[in-house]
């Protein structure tokens, strides 16, 4: 705390400090030495400087002192801004290492209270700003991910030398009481996934270096910014037909991302039951793909018009810009719906196997996908999310009105074509009915 601010707040002496009489900054140090209305005023900030265990005080709310100064990589992200929003909430300061613009984390400066959430330019690759953004702090989180490899970034720079510098980092710093280390269900040395083998490396080396690490493996995450439901509906209102990878056979277990950053937090505040142990952290329902993109057409209020894409022409898809991503010396705009890595991590189940610990293992029950929880998507109905028919109104491109005619056409001649059907038919099934018919396909 400067001396300006400890000046300013402690009431007592306010009166000093008339607005015609403010003194400069070596004037006030004389005044606040020589005055004995300041003599039992703290000029130094009130937070440790070698992390460790520091008393709670206060009811708990956001201007309490929880204990935890946590230094959050990866704050910037989807799961980041929601972990920092809790720990915040109930009065930890939480430190925001990040590398873009001031604007990438202006939206976590208002979770905490002022002077809770503190910003620091750092460069993962430079161990001293890393130690500095540490320095502070009794818990370090991990977050960093990435679901695509640059030419900057590999899976192996992001997913093992990353976890691997700051696990080691942290033990040395000597003060950090918790390392949290998220990494992603069905990490393991033997996955298709490049991204989930380096993961499950990343995993190992950070119990290495830091036993008490707790490694977090969350299921794909749903949530307002996410970039799974909210990818598919960005395609379906945009594509013909949405690209499904090997019929959406793959079973996944989504959890809300909300559920996901409150299991960090209780690994960060339990009385250290957690420590060295990986948790699991998949919702309540197991859903296939195709199940999910029909959950997303049905909240959309859209056709539920796909395509499936064999696994080896998705691979033969995504590689041109996995090529591209690897080269160019900027982000790039995915021009393909989807990632190299993505199509491999399709080739098998992502589900918590049955003798992991979860989310109840941290007194969490984690909340279904259907209903409040992906009100978000309500944004792409066709005129606005409390508008338009239970049918999408827009039709994009000339094959989605094909099928909207078809369906017309087969309403009016079958009266048994109900809004079941005009939900459940595919878009395949749709154009082969109209061929039948003798649309001009
Ligand atoms: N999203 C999911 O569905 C999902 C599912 C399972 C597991 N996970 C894992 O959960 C963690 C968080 O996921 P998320 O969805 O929140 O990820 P995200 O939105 O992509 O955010 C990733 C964070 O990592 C930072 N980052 C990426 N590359 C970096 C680099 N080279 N140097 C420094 N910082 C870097 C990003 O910073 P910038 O903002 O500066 O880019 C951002 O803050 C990741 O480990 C991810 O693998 C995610």
């Amino acid at each position: 705390m400067s001396t300006m601010q400890a000046m300013r707040r402690t009431s007592p002496a306010r009166w000093l400090l008339k607005d015609s009489q403010l003194p400069s900054i070596s004037g006030a140090l004389d005044l606040v030495a020589n005055n004995k209305h300041f003599a039992d005023v703290r000029h130094v900030s009130t937070l440790p400087t070698r992390g460790g265990l520091i008393s709670p005080k206060g009811t708990g709310g956001r201007s309490s002192v929880s204990g935890v100064v946590a230094t959050v990589f990866g704050a910037t992200g989807f799961l980041g801004r929601y972990v920092v929003q809790l720990l915040a909430k109930t009065g930890s300061q939480v430190m925001v290492p990040f590398r873009g613009l001031e604007d990438s984390h202006r939206h976590l400066k208002l979770m905490g209270d002022l002077g809770q959430i503190v910003p620091m330019k750092y460069d993962i690759r430079d161990e001293e700003s890393i130690r500095a953004a540490i320095a502070k702090s009794n818990v370090v989180i991990n977050l960093i991910g990435k679901e695509n490899e640059t030419r900057n970034f590999s899976f192996e720079d992001i997913n093992v030398d990353i976890p691997d510098r700051l696990s080691q980092l942290a033990h040395e710093h000597g003060g950090i009481m918790r390392f949290i280390q998220v990494s992603c269900l069905g990490a393991s040395h033997s996955s298709p996934s490049k991204s989930y083998r380096t993961k499950a490396i990343g995993e190992e080396l950070t119990v290495k270096n830091f036993p008490g690490a707790t490694i977090l493996r969350p299921a794909v995450m749903f949530g307002t910014e996410d970039r799974f439901l909210n990818r598919w509906a960005i395609q379906a209102k945009k594509l013909p037909a949405l690209p499904i990878i090997a019929g959406g056979k793959t079973k996944l277990q989504p959890a809300l991302v909300l559920d996901v950053a409150a299991a960090v937090v209780a690994a960060v505040r339990d009385e250290g039951t957690s420590v060295g142990k990986t948790y699991e952290l998949g919702g309540p329902d197991v859903l296939t793909v195709n199940e999910l993109v029909h959950i997303m057409f049905d909240t959309i209020r859209e056709h539920p018009h796909v395509i499936d894409v064999p696994l080896s022409v998705a691979k033969l898809m995504a590689a041109p810009q996995e090529y591209l991503l690897k080269k160019v010396p900027f982000p790039l705009s995915p021009v393909f719906p989807f990632y190299s890595d993505y199509v491999h991590s399709l080739e098998v189940d992502s589900i918590v196997s049955p003798e992991a610990l979860g989310f109840t293992d941290l007194g969490i029950k984690p909340r279904k996908l259907q209903g409040i929880a992906i009100d978000y998507l309500l944004a792409y109905r066709a005129g606005g999310p409390f508008m338009g028919s239970t049918v999408g109104e827009r039709t994009a491109g000339p094959l989605r009105m094909i099928c909207a005619a078809q369906l017309g056409n087969e309403l009016l001649q079958n009266k048994q074509a109900s809004f079941h059907a005009m939900f459940s038919v595919s878009f395949f099934e749709n154009v082969q009915k109209a061929k039948a018919r003798g649309f001009p396909l």
